[in-house]
């Protein structure tokens, strides 16, 4: 299993979903290879919840890294789990070559943000 996806395993086991039950865990690599964990957080209005990915990103930057190089995301579902459109979105805004690493205990898949996001609203348009 690659590295970062054992990372993101790891911070599944944070996650508060009570209501889904469906745990995420993420792992945010920057280019030093420092490493950033984020899970689910739910909420019973349920619209606040806050997806692993989001996480994981506004736990980095609010620690001062912007130079990211890969995330992985791990659930333990049949189907991998690609990142949420708001959560690509987010990730475009520092990261627009992000590598995505998707697992499950299974299977794992590699792919670039800008497949999953291939025309992210961005400062150049406004
Ligand atoms: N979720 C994530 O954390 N990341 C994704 O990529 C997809 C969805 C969470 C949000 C919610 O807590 C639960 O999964 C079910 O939608």
């Amino acid at each position: 299993m690659n590295e970062l996806v054992k990372h993101a395993r790891e911070a599944r086991t944070h996650s508060y979903s009570p209501y889904s039950n469906f745990a995420v865990g993420a792992a945010l690599r920057r280019k030093s290879g420092r490493v950033y964990l984020g899970c689910n957080v739910e909420n019973c209005s349920y619209g606040l919840t806050v997806c692993a990915e989001r996480t994981a990103i506004v736990n980095a930057v609010s620690d001062g890294a912007r130079d990211f190089e890969a995330l992985a995301v791990y659930t333990e579902a049949k189907h991998l789990t690609p990142p949420c459109g708001a959560c690509r979105q987010v990730l475009a805004e520092f990261a627009k070559d992000l590598i995505i690493i998707l697992a499950n205990p299974k299977e794992e898949r590699q792919l670039k943000l800008s497949e999953l996001l291939p025309m992210p609203f961005n400062r150049e348009s406004f």
